[in-house]
């Protein structure tokens, strides 16, 4: 095994993403940043050096389990204190499994300013992907605002609540074109002549298949991927072999990543269109644009085409049904166990708190101490959080999902769920209705440390008595990000075998900046002595 270097500056910078100047955090002068290629069993060495000048980072490494350095997952205030202007850290881990990861900032709201990349893993020489193509490309989904994030997060805390609203633009692998002429834009700020904003071009020779590698790590939004007039096959999912599966688009959620194959077997006389178009909430920004280009076609030229326009945004049913698809894949199947020790139901819903509006977790909506958890939890710093667990369930006779709460009213909690080293853990997401009627919203939920098996999706309120005994005990795929669809359930199985303390969350960064995220810690006691780099805040101010 290697061992692969990389030395990042991290820092503001005003770029052009959409054509629409705005400060946006780079990593070495890139936005995504540079993307970490590595074999199975590499050791992945990032020096950072934290050049914000006026804010913390952290960086969490989205999809490694970290399975013996639990304090390298990179979460400022669960795993490690954020690390300070000027300072350097040294994230050293090593990457257990092939697949496509991702890397982004764990910190107030830095992930929507760009601070983002992925991670490939690929198989040891000698051993081959069970499928074939001529060659790999990759690209990162996201969204972009216009707004800096600070003017989002102090809407978000306000009252009136400030709704950040829906984004400006897609960006496919951090290039999108926002109009320019929109009314109210201030000349000199938006350029579309710009370079930093010409659509990002994938050049296919006809007739090769190619591998494309997909993340999304939007703020918000649930999206539906396409090439226009090409067809995918689904192989993998967050690092997991899928059982093939072929579709038009691809519905992918933030934090999820995918691999689909695609054969450039159209007219290679034109280029086309690549798009993603925002799926699950009623859409107001413009599809994300990309170009497809068939070699030795200009890759500049524009399809002759109108581009295709997405699916409607409030159809779950193609949604619910790859989910449904995705299972894994036939000689690589890890059959999970076939029963749990624990079930732990967790109801999302949005409250209110003395006014603010929050997102809950069986009423308890989630603040993060100053204090690490994983250094409180070691160091049995009993006061730096609430010691009491947090609720394993919700009232589910009372509670109707299908309105608005008829109490709104919810509290805050530092506490977390102690798991049982080596127990085997069931979490039933139950998704209900929003603050207003008729809307119950979509929320990925993504697990720090650890793969699940998902279990089942199913809709309305899960029933203990029932709902379990349809759970795919067969060939559930092992994920790290699945989506809860409005109105329903999800149903996962882990293995909580990995020491340390660890976030599960929902992927939807304003959602998680309000609270909706709970932690689990597990066998921490196993783990040896904390490595001092992660010292330096709350009451862990240096190591013991
Ligand atoms: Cu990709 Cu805790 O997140
Ligand atoms: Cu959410």
């Amino acid at each position: 095994a290697a061992i692969r270097y990389h030395k990042w500056e991290v820092k503001y910078e005003y770029k052009s993403p959409d054509c629409y100047q705005k400060l946006v955090i780079t990593i070495n002068g890139q936005t995504p940043g540079p993307t970490i290629e590595a074999q199975q069993g590499d050791k992945i060495v990032v020096e950072l050096k934290n050049s914000l000048v006026t804010e913390n980072v952290a960086i969490h490494w989205h999809g490694i389990h970290q399975r013996g350095t639990p304090w390298f997952d990179g979460v400022a205030g669960v795993t490690q204190c954020p690390i300070v202007p000027g300072d350097t850290f040294v994230y050293k881990f090593v990457v257990d499994r092939p697949g496509t990861y991702l890397y982004h900032a764990h910190y107030g709201l830095q992930r929507a300013n760009g601070l983002i990349g992925m991670i490939q893993v690929s198989l040891p020489p000698g051993v081959s992907e069970p499928y074939t193509y001529n060659s790999e490309k990759s690209i990162i989904l996201t969204d972009w605002y216009h707004k800096s994030t600070f003017e989002q997060a102090t809407g978000l805390l306000s009252i009136p609540f400030g709704w950040v609203g829906e984004p400006q633009s897609l960006l496919i692998q951090g290039k999108g074109s926002f109009n320019c002429s929109t009314p109210g834009i201030e000349a000199g700020l938006c350029n579309a002549t710009n370079p930093e904003c010409s659509p990002y071009v994938m050049t296919v020779v006809p007739g090769k298949t190619y591998k494309l590698r997909i993340g999304s790590l939007t703020s918000l939004e649930a999206l539906s991927f396409e090439i226009e007039g090409h067809n995918m096959t689904v192989v993998e999912a967050d690092g997991s072999n899928v059982e093939p599966f072929v579709v038009k688009n691809l519905f992918i959620y933030s934090g999820e990543t995918y691999s689909v194959l695609i054969k450039a077997d159209q007219a290679p006389t034109r280029n086309y269109w690549i798009v993603s178009t925002v799926v699950a909430r009623n859409r107001t920004t413009p599809n994300g644009l990309a170009i497809f280009n068939y070699h030795p076609n200009n890759p500049k030229t524009s399809p002759p085409t109108v581009p295709p326009v997405g699916p409607a945004w409030n159809d779950v049913e193609p949604r619910l049904a790859q989910c449904q698809a995705t299972k894994a894949r036939q000689g690589y199947i890890t059959p999970p166990p076939q029963k749990s020790d624990r079930v732990i139901v967790l109801l999302n819903t949005q409250n209110t708190i003395n006014g603010y509006n929050r997102w809950s977790v069986n009423n308890v909506s989630f603040n993060l101490p100053n204090t690490p958890y994983l250094i409180a939890v070691k160091e049995k710093l009993h006061h730096v959080f609430n010691q009491s667990p947090p609720p394993n369930g919700y009232d589910h006779r009372h509670y109707d999902i299908f309105n608005p709460p008829t109490n709104p009213n919810a509290t805050t909690s530092t506490s977390i769920y102690k798991l049982q080293f080596d127990s085997t853990v069931d979490i039933v997401i139950q998704n209900a209705n929003a603050l207003k009627p008729n809307d119950s919203e979509t929320h990925p939920w993504h697990l720090h440390g650890h793969d699940f098996w998902v279990m089942g999706y199913g809709k309305g309120k899960f029933d203990i008595h029932k709902d379990p005994k349809k759970y795919n005990l067969v060939d559930p795929i092992l994920k790290n990000t699945v989506s809860v669809q409005p109105y329903g359930w999800t149903a996962l199985r882990f293995r909580a075998n990995n020491p340390g303390v660890w976030y599960f969350h929902c992927h939807v960064e304003y959602h998680l900046f309000l609270g909706m995220g709970v932690v689990f810690e597990e066998g921490v006691e196993k783990l040896g002595k904390l490595p001092p780099s992660i010292y330096g805040c709350g009451d862990a101010k240096v190591s013991p």
